[in-house]
């Protein structure tokens, strides 16, 4: 039995307004539809690896409100193992989801509440939990301390290090080497290396900078175009993986690192599981919200059977 997924991140509740346009300051304006729901990055992110049937434990703090038992509700339908903190001095966090009616296009406002209070002594409390995980993951919603104090824990156990650099931001340079992924799209990418990607030829120069840093490899996910893998022996772009019309795109992403981070943790090799987790997305495209719209392990089979005969534990 291959050890665990254990990602450290922030749930908050996802509140998805489609309108035809941002209201700007001190306009108020019409939306055409509302939607709330679990979200948040690394919550979806085990709710993916979680669906996939690989053991997922999911560090975080939670304020103690309505939000919360969103949260946790989320967690038990999707088989998720919860490594909370109640923090009842703050709040479970909310994301402002702006959807263009026309596009689909968003933009996004996280109030990470509780989670912005997650502090390297909490990670410490959770070392033996993330010591025994295969494969450990974290994004940039929580903070960033914690985040470098995750990683070091996970490296020096010999765990796979997986690093989604979301939302973008200036990383210290000590966070580079703890990273055996680093998984930027392209706007982060961009933000991480000052250079511009618009192309998958772009991606390989980024890429190349995200290795000089200290990362393992690097997969640059790149929406419609895919993604590239590129390490020091091997630079692959694999195309999108098409399962329908595109409905919401918000969490894909999410979708690929919880699809990629599984996929590795069944024993799946790199190219095998950027493939697996390009199919992870191309199916969540297909569906409204972000956690709601992980697919299952036999709907992922069912798009792309070939990839898991014989690897699956
Ligand atoms: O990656 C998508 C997620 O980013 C949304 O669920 C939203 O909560 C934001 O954190
Ligand atoms: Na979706």
């Amino acid at each position: 039995m291959p050890g665990p997924v254990v990602i450290l991140g922030v749930f908050v509740a996802d509140t998805a307004y489609r309108a035809p346009r941002q209201p700007v300051m001190g306009e108020t304006i019409l939306g055409s539809g509302f939607k709330l729901g679990p979200g948040g990055k690394g919550s979806n992110q085990a709710v993916a690896a979680a669906k996939l049937e690989v053991e997922t434990h999911f560090i975080t703090r939670l304020g103690v409100d309505t939000f919360a038992d969103m949260a946790m509700e989320t967690w038990r339908d999707a088989g998720v193992s919860p490594a909370v903190i109640a923090t009842p001095e703050s709040y479970t966090g909310a994301a402002y989801i702006f959807i263009d009616d026309r596009t689909g296009d968003n933009a996004i406002i996280v109030s990470p509440g509780a989670a912005a209070l997650i502090t390297s002594r909490d990670i410490e409390a959770r070392a033996a939990l993330i010591r025994s995980a295969s494969v450990f993951v974290t994004q940039l919603e929580q903070p960033v301390d914690a985040a470098i104090r995750a990683l070091q824990i996970a490296r020096e156990a010999g765990v796979t290090t997986v690093l989604n650099p979301a939302p973008a931001a200036d990383l210290p340079d000590a966070l580079y080497p703890l990273c055996d992924y680093i998984t930027p799209n392209e706007t982060e990418a961009e933000a991480l290396t000052g250079r511009s990607v618009a192309n998958v030829e772009d991606a390989r120069a980024a890429a190349e900078i995200l290795l000089a840093k200290g990362a393992r490899a690097a997969i640059i996910t790149l929406g419609e175009r895919g993604a590239l893998l590129h390490g020091k022996d091997q630079s692959i772009h694999f195309p999108a993986v098409s399962a329908g019309p595109v409905v919401e795109t918000t969490g894909a992403g999410d979708a690929f690192n919880g699809g990629f981070a599984a996929a590795l943790a069944k024993g799946f090799s790199a190219v095998e599981a950027v493939r697996f987790g390009c199919a992870v997305a191309g199916i969540s495209v297909t569906r409204a919200g972000t956690a709601p719209s992980m697919p299952s392990l036999a709907e992922t089979m069912s798009l792309y059977p070939g990839h898991l005969h014989g690897s699956s534990s």
